[in-house]
């Protein structure tokens, strides 16, 4: 039954058997993590032969020794990886070091003189649009570059096209966008192919040198037999010659390991190679030993869905874990919503208005961490204060259940605090 159809009374009764619980639970003095979207040490082992694999052997198939200095764009055989994982012609793409991350970090700066100079000229500022909710790191980089953050709703055919499309038309100063168009962190949403025609178009109405950030990093993460289809925004892009407007991006980070796989950045041929003058005086070449290892290991990636499969293994009843926690204690009381991901690492859960930062701090005083309140929205402010993300891949089947048990009660007891309180 829902909370809000509840008299005061049975709201009253609720709330002290939900206290009771919850006494219960922090007597039990538990310390878990529900924060940061890692890899469990299960699926990191899936991975473990990349150890040796090369077994001496060094040279590429046209000689080239990968120990040495050199490639700054990567090792062809890893730049065709890319490619395929991408979508993109190899010429498109380069392969850079163990976070896709630091590709997109250097994609800002590289282009940041650019964009600042045009503010100067007008006396205005550099401004991104941040489809929310959304990435924590990406926000981090703007921040960082002081890159004023304008919030743009995530639908779940991808962000508001129409208030994209009017916001560029009116203000040149937008200089890009982050998205992450495939199981989307945190929402696990997939853009549709209405939403990704539109995208293409945008470089015709937005000011100079548009930058669509189009982070794959959940590409090829699926969750179920029907994978989402995610539509070609290269080939939309090169049809309305808005190609070098697009950078896309994507890692091993989430297939092999965490903290040693390697990264692509895909472009146009023009705007990759003005990309590679700016990497030049930073950088010699990436670690192609460790590109040759990647290659070897997913087999010019002809190995990557099988490989997928078994992530999905390990992953799949962690998902479903969530799904029927959340159905089971919160389905009919009208006071949380979330989302049923198909693929990805997280899965987002609304709040009531106005008591996320509540339900996360109960949760925090039981020793289970969630991320921040806010975390998912550019400078931490999240406007309604309803937004967690959870993220269900690190900890072991045990641990998620014990920290959703504790969860959903933080959410029903801060909700009934919330109902009470009006
Ligand atoms: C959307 C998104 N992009 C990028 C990353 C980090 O990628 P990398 O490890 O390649 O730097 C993450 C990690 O959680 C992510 O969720």
């Amino acid at each position: 039954m829902k909370l809000t159809d509840l008299s005061a009374d049975e709201l009253n009764t609720r709330q002290s058997e939900l206290l009771s619980a919850y006494t219960q639970f922090k007597e039990a003095r538990l310390s878990l993590d529900l924060t940061r979207g890692k890899p469990c040490a299960e699926q990191l082992d899936l991975s473990n032969d990349l150890d040796g694999i090369l077994e001496g052997f060094f040279l590429l198939q046209n000689g080239t020794d990968v120990r040495n200095y050199g490639g700054i764009l990567g090792v062809p055989e890893a730049r065709q990886m890319g490619a395929d994982i991408l979508g993109l012609q190899p010429a498109q793409v380069m392969v850079g070091g163990n976070s896709s991350l630091t590709l997109m970090y250097n994609m800002i700066a590289h282009m940041a003189p650019q964009w600042d100079a045009e503010a100067r000229e007008i006396n205005s500022k550099v401004k991104f649009l941040c489809p929310v909710p959304g990435y924590d790191r990406h926000f981090t980089i703007c921040e960082s570059f002081d890159i004023e953050m304008i919030n743009v709703d995530l639908l779940s055919t991808g962000p508001d096209m129409t208030v994209i499309e009017n916001l560029l038309a009116q203000d040149p100063m937008i200089k890009g966008i982050w998205c992450v168009p495939k199981y989307s962190n945190p929402t696990g949403h997939t853009y549709d192919e209405e939403t990704v025609k539109r995208f293409a178009q945008l470089g015709k109405i937005a000011g100079r040198n548009f930058r669509i950030m189009w982070d794959n990093a959940y590409v090829a993460h699926h969750l179920t037999d029907n994978p989402a289809r995610l539509h070609d925004l290269m080939d939309e892009s090169m049809q309305a010659g808005t190609e070098d407007n697009l950078v896309m991006l994507a890692s091993t980070s989430k297939i092999t390991f965490a903290g040693a796989g390697i990264s692509f950045l895909g472009t146009s041929e023009k705007t990759l190679a003005a990309f590679e003058k700016f990497l030049t005086p930073q950088v010699i070449g990436f670690d192609k030993v460790n590109q040759l290892r990647h290659v070897r290991f997913l087999q010019d990636g002809g190995n990557l869905a099988e490989h997928m499969n078994k992530h999905r293994t390990l992953l799949g009843p962690k998902f479903e874990m969530v799904q029927n926690k959340l159905q089971e204690a919160l389905g009919d009381k009208g006071i949380a919503e979330w989302t049923r991901p198909e693929g990805g690492y997280f899965i987002s859960l609304d709040t009531l208005p106005g008591i996320a930062s509540k339900v996360i701090k109960f949760a925090s005083d039981a020793g289970v961490k969630l991320t921040p309140a806010g975390a998912t929205y550019p400078y931490g402010m999240d406007p309604e204060n309803r937004n967690i993300r959870i993220a269900p891949t690190f900890p072991s089947l045990t641990d998620l259940e014990k920290a959703l048990n504790v969860l959903v009660v933080c959410l029903e007891l801060a909700s009934a605090d919330h109902l009470l309180s009006q």
